[in-house]
Formats: C-alpha cells, sequence, structure tokens
C-alpha cells in the first residue's frame, strides 16, 4: 500500500528522470506532514507559543549544559545542542552550492537543486542506495572499488554490483565502462558510481577522458535508456597533475539530456579534512527538471534522512559555516593540500625509479592513496608480511590490489614503506 503523501510525490515525478529510476522503497518514501512539517509552520506562524518541539526550551532558546558549553564557547545554544533541519541548516546549504559553483564555474547558470546535508558522505551513498537500488536495479561501479559501495548495495539493498575493468593495459578502461554501461542500459535504465579521484587507484581521469565519459552517457540516453550517474566527490580537488579534469563531472551531467540523472556527493570529510565530522551533500541536477518535481525528489531524500537518523548533527553544521566564513580558510586548505602534494610527488619519484617483476603500480595522479596491481602475488600475503616482517600497515582491496594510503605516511617514512614493499613483493614472487 502507498502513503497518498508517496502517491503524491510519485505523481510530482511522473514521467521524469528521477521518477522512471525510483528503486521499491524510493517509491514508497514520503515526507509525513507530522511533527517535523508542523513544527516548521509553528516557528513561521507560532507568535504567542511554539509548543511543537521536543527539546527544552527557555526564553525562546534551547537549553545547554555549561559543561558542555564551556568547550565550544563560541557556539550558542541553537549552534550547539538545537536540532538542524531534516536537509540541513539552509544557510550551511546555501553556502555549499555557492561552493560548489565557485570550484566548478561551469555551473554558474546551470539549474541544480540545492544541497542536501547528509551525516557523511557514506550516508548519502546509502540514501541513494535506498532511493534508487533494488533487487531488480543494479549499480555499476569500478574494479577495484572502495569496499564500502558493495556492502551498501548488495548488503543492505539486494542490488546486483556490476564492476568494470577500471585500468586495462595501464590505462583508464573507458572502452570497458561503455560496454558494461551499454549492456546495463538494455534493461531501459543504467545506474552507475564514478568516483574521482577515485579510491583505492588514485585515479583522475584527464580532461580528455572526462569528455568521453560525458559523452558516452549522452549516447546512452539519446537511445532512450535512462541513466543516473552518481559524482562520488569526497577527494575533490586533490590533484597533482596538470592534465586533470578540474571540474566534477556532475558539472558537465546535470544538464546535459532529459533522461540523465545526476546525483553530486561530496563533503567537507576530505575537502575540509574534517573526517569525523560526519557531514555530506546530495545534490541533484537533471535538464528539464522544474522546481515542483526538484522539491519532490529532495522529499524523498528528505524522507530516506528522516526515517533513518532524522537529521545530521548539529556542532559540525555550524563549525562549516562559520569556517567558511573566515577569509582565512581557502589559504589554510591550500597549505594542507601542499602536504598531500609533496607525499605523492616523493611515491611517484619511487615508483618511477623502482622495477619490480612482480608488482606494478596502477595509475595514479590524485587523491589520498595509490594501489599496486599485484599480479601473481596474493595482495593479503603481501599485506600480512608487510605487518608482520616489517611494521608497515596497507590495505589489501581483493586478492590482487594492495592500496597504500600515502596521505597517512609522513614524508620521512616514504621511501621506508615503498622499499619494503618491493622488497617483499620480491621474496614472495620468487
Ligand atoms: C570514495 C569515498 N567515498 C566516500 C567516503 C566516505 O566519506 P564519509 O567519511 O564522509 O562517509 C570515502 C571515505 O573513505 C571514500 O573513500
Amino acid at each position: 500500500m502507498i502513503n497518498p503523501l508517496a502517491q503524491e510525490l510519485n505523481d510530482a515525478l511522473k514521467g521524469t528522470t528521477p521518477g522512471e529510476l525510483l528503486s521499491d522503497v524510493g517509491t514508497r518514501l514520503y515526507f509525513p506532514k507530522g511533527i517535523i512539517a508542523q513544527s516548521a509552520e509553528a516557528k513561521k506562524l507560532g507568535k504567542t507559543a511554539n509548543g511543537t518541539i521536543g527539546t527544552t526550551v527557555v526564553e525562546g532558546k534551547p537549553i545547554m549544559l555549561p559543561s558542555i558549553k564551556k568547550y565550544v564557547p563560541d557556539l550558542t545554544s541553537s549552534e550547539l545542542v538545537g536540532y538542524a533541519p531534516t536537509a540541513g541548516n539552509p544557510d550551511l546549504r546555501a553556502m555549499w552550492k555557492e561552493s560548489i559553483i565557485r570550484k566548478n564555474p561551469l555551473l554558474k547558470d546551470k539549474k541544480f537543486s540545492l544541497p542536501v546535508v547528509v551525516p557523511g558522505l557514506t550516508a548519502g551513498i546509502s540514501y541513494l542506495a535506498d532511493l534508487f537500488l533494488d533487487e531488480t536495479k543494479p549499480l555499476v561501479a569500478a574494479d577495484p572499488s572502495w569496499d564500502n559501495y558493495v556492502l551498501i548495495a548488495e548488503a543492505r539493498r539486494n542490488a546486483k554490483f556490476v564492476q568494470f575493468k577500471m585500468f586495462k593495459d595501464g590505462k583508464f578502461n573507458i572502452e570497458g565502462l561503455k560496454e558494461t554501461m551499454q549492456k546495463q542500459a538494455e534493461s531501459g535504465s543504467v545506474r552507475i558510481l564514478l568516483n574521482f579521484p577515485q579510491n583505492p587507484s588514485g585515479y583522475s581521469p584527464t580532461s580528455g577522458e572526462a569528455k568521453q565519459l560525458v559523452s558516452i552517457v549522452k549516447e546512452i540516453a539519446e537511445k532512450g535508456a535512462k541513466v543516473m550517474v552518481w559524482c562520488d566527490d569526497a577527494y575533490f580537488g586533490l590533484n597533482y597533475e596538470d592534465n586533470i579534469e578540474k571540474q566534477s563531472l556532475f558539472a558537465y551531467l546535470c544538464d546535459l539530456h532529459e533522461n540523465v540523472l545526476a546525483a553530486k556527493i561530496d563533503g567537507p570529510t576530505k575537502e575540509d579534512f574534517a573526517w569525523g565530522f560526519r557531514t555530506g551533500f546530495i545534490t541533484f541536477g537533471c535538464k528539464g527538471l522544474s522546481d515542483a518535481q526538484y522539491e519532490a525528489l529532495v522529499k524523498k531524500l528528505m524522507a530516506a534522512i528522516r526515517s533513518s537518523v532524522s537529521c545530521a548533527a548539529t556542532p559540525s553544521q555550524s563549525l562549516i559555516l562559520k569556517a567558511a566564513s573566515d577569509g582565512k580558510l581557502e589559504e589554510e586548505k591550500a597549505e594542507f593540500r601542499k602536504i598531500l602534494e609533496r607525499r605523492y610527488k616523493l611515491v611517484r619519484d619511487f615508483v618511477s625509479t623502482h622495477e619490480s617483476k612482480f608488482i606494478k603500480p596502477l595509475p595514479f595522479n590524485s587523491g589520498y592513496f595509490m594501489s599496486f596491481d599485484t599480479m601473481s602475488i596474493d595482495a593479503e600475503k603481501l599485506r600480512q608480511k608487510l605487518l608482520n616482517d616489517r611494521g608497515i600497515g596497507t590495505i589489501s582491496i581483493d586478492v590482487k590490489t594492495l592500496r597504500v594510503a600515502f596521505s597517512s605516511l609522513d614524508e620521512e617514512k616514504i621511501n621506508i614503506v615503498y622499499q619494503a614493499i618491493y622488497d617483499i613483493a620480491d621474496e614472495l614472487g620468487k
């Protein structure tokens, strides 16, 4: 039985690409006209008194324990212990939209949704999975991929996780991606997750490759299939080579074709070096969608949030918003990015001056990581030996992929770590 409010949203989205792409859960979700909606109304109109919300209010403000206040003296009680709206602090959402446009100038005159605050990028991906994946709606992603994608798609949503080989002959395998997408499109729709800079390879497409990706999506959409592209931009901006595409694929996809729905997943987690804040954003773009249709789509997302965590944490949202208005933020971030770039260069120097018969670096040019194709060596054995013999921690992503997070290696450790990887690979390979 579909709730009448869900039916209203479904009707608003009828005939649109997001409407056609919805999953079983996506179709059922609705944002209740209950506590949250009534409380928002009372906030506007309840001038005499507002007895709607479950917080302890004194003279119009939530009260706050001094033992909490003393650690964050500059935040008001509303900024620290008050509830945030389901879709997030409206000022933060507006600020993030502006910042997306600043980082992606192509978006300047394009129409796309206001970003919705989610409790971290993982939650954002999980919500997209709620809305758009189910037993009959697979998710396409690269091989190798971040291991959380398969967990979310398969274990949570019982959706097939279809992978394309990310690299072939030492290059980004765009042909493989195209073939996989075309095959999926035969069912009438494709959902693909693209993550650049990528985890675990550390690869980002060049401008030429990004153009090719966009034209593949367009070609499939023009032939009639609905295409949803999830742009996981967790590591946005961490580019260490000049030929990398500087803008998010979202900037190209959000108005590409009526049959294309683009979703941008991003946030301060890595961009602002605030991993534990658990704040992320989901932004939608689809050519031709009206304001009312965007609103219905955002309501579906709000329903996913309301029915799981209710809303994201307030203190992190307040702190990010305050930091954004601090004139020094960009300068400070640039300094931090330089730390990562120096580490990248050291890793690059090492792997370009060392040869191994047994391991080969996958293409990398950005982000936090690089990975080795461990060829005939078992990556897990390599990981264990590195850990047990040399006390060096790495990650075996699968049997043939060893990931190294150079983001967490101090400069003076880089040669030691990489020499150990090559030495142990030699030992295991012989
Ligand atoms: C590709 C990718 N997406 C998303 C995330 C998750 O970000 P968050 O910590 O905000 O959930 C990560 C974190 O490791 C990641 O590597």
